[in-house]
């Protein structure tokens, strides 16, 4: 359990005490596994936006374009213009608005954009006129999750006016769902078939643009018949279930990621000691108390509630007192005496395994109230990615 920092090893150690380990060939074969529940044919598109939750957008980009993803969503252009610059030249789309004056730098970069108005419709068309070239666009219809999206009734008229604008080229039409991770699928349903009803209509109209998508993880594993020709998965990707009670991922995923430390101090304290700022722990025995270099602003959140607990020695470390902005103490008390000392240089999980115990990212998100989705994606850039296996 000990970690190994050796003069010999540390060369190979990130440029700092707490790193993200990212398992390439569990990324590579959660994109199998989902592939595998798909039609010959229909894309797979991998959602990796904010930093590919939390696993670092780059280079999990490049890896899931060696292992075969079709195409790539982020939130905002910026993303985007993020995956050019990694040299990733599959098709990226923007799932989040793209005003008109942003129009230039998602034209030179062949960046796909989503559209749901007119009136910036217009603007990226004026701004691909100038530069005569074309845009390439897919429409957001809302079936009912009531966030972005022209209404269905709307969704013709709006269409036909898009095939209009020579230098706008509307690829694909999608919507998205607000509960395809509930065990109670009525909604999802109810949303699917009024998106399916619309793109009859279209293709009645000769207006079907050729990709028309639905599924996120939930509905890809959950609701085969969504499938359509593309699917947009990010979180099964990563090996996490899109819902911890309700959507669990079948056999064959596994976590991608996992958060470590190495202790950097550790202080012996007589009973009657107070911990970190503002006193809030007092210790009532002998105290053991470790210093990990890990904080807030790492995404290892203060309040209202903490993590509760890292593991040291396949050991549940309690977090003591507050979190600070870099470093946290945690008791390593009742640790010593079974399993040894603990010492500076020692291994740390806020995420992953050790020994026989393990923090999922989900059990992380239950002690905050939150999910798993935002435990990784809230891991701040600081935080360094190592690629391993
Ligand atoms: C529009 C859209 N499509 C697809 C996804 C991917 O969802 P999931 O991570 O549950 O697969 C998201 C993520 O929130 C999204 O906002």
């Amino acid at each position: 359990m000990r970690t190994i920092l050796t003069a010999h090893d540390t060369q190979d150690f990130p440029p700092r005490t707490t790193w993200l380990e990212i398992d390439r060939s569990a990324l590579a074969h959660n994109l199998g596994s989902l592939r595998s529940q798909l039609a010959p044919g229909t894309r797979l598109m991998a959602v990796i936006k904010a930093n590919a939750y939390g696993h670092g957008a780059p280079v999990t980009a490049q890896l899931l374009q060696t292992a075969g993803a079709d195409a790539f969503a982020v939130a905002t252009l910026s993303e985007a213009l993020e995956l050019r610059q990694a040299g990733i030249t599959l098709p990226v789309l923007v799932l989040g608005y793209t005003p008109g004056w942003q129009a230039d730098l998602a034209l030179a970069h062949g960046v796909t954009l989503t559209v749901f108005d007119l009136e910036t419709a217009a603007a990226l068309q004026a701004a691909a006129a100038i530069q005569r070239r074309s845009l390439t666009l897919h429409l957001k219809v809302n079936t009912g999750m009531n966030r972005l999206g022209v209404s269905p009734p709307e969704a013709p008229a709006l269409l036909s006016a898009l095939q209009q604008m020579d230098w706008l080229r509307v690829e694909g039409i999608f919507t998205h769902f607000a509960t395809s991770d509930a065990a109670d699928k009525v909604h999802a349903d109810l949303q699917f078939v009024r998106f399916q009803q619309l793109l009859a209509q279209l293709a009645d109209a000769g207006l079907r643009p050729p990709i028309a998508h639905a599924a996120n993880s939930a509905a890809l594993l959950t609701m085969p018949q969504t499938h359509l020709e593309m699917v947009r998965s990010g979180i099964a990707l990563y090996g996490l279930d899109p819902d911890s009670d309700e959507c669990r991922l079948p056999a064959g995923f596994s976590p991608v990621l996992s958060w470590k430390a190495i202790v950097v101090q550790v202080n012996s304290l007589a009973p009657g000691e107070a911990i970190s700022y503002g006193r809030e722990h007092i210790t009532r025995r002998p105290t053991r108390a470790a210093v990990i270099p890990v904080g807030y602003a790492d995404g290892f959140p203060r309040r209202p509630r903490h993590w509760g607990h890292v593991l040291i020695h396949g050991q549940p470390a309690p977090i003591l007192g507050r979190v600070c902005m870099d470093q946290t103490i945690v008791d390593v008390t009742e640790i010593e005496p079974l399993w040894g000392t603990v010492r500076q240089g020692d291994e740390v999980v806020l995420i992953g395994h050790q020994g026989d115990s393990s923090i999922t990212a989900a059990d992380a998100g239950n002690r905050i109230q939150t999910n798993n989705y935002d435990i990784v994606s809230r891991i701040l850039p600081r935080v360094p990615r190592v690629y391993v296996r």
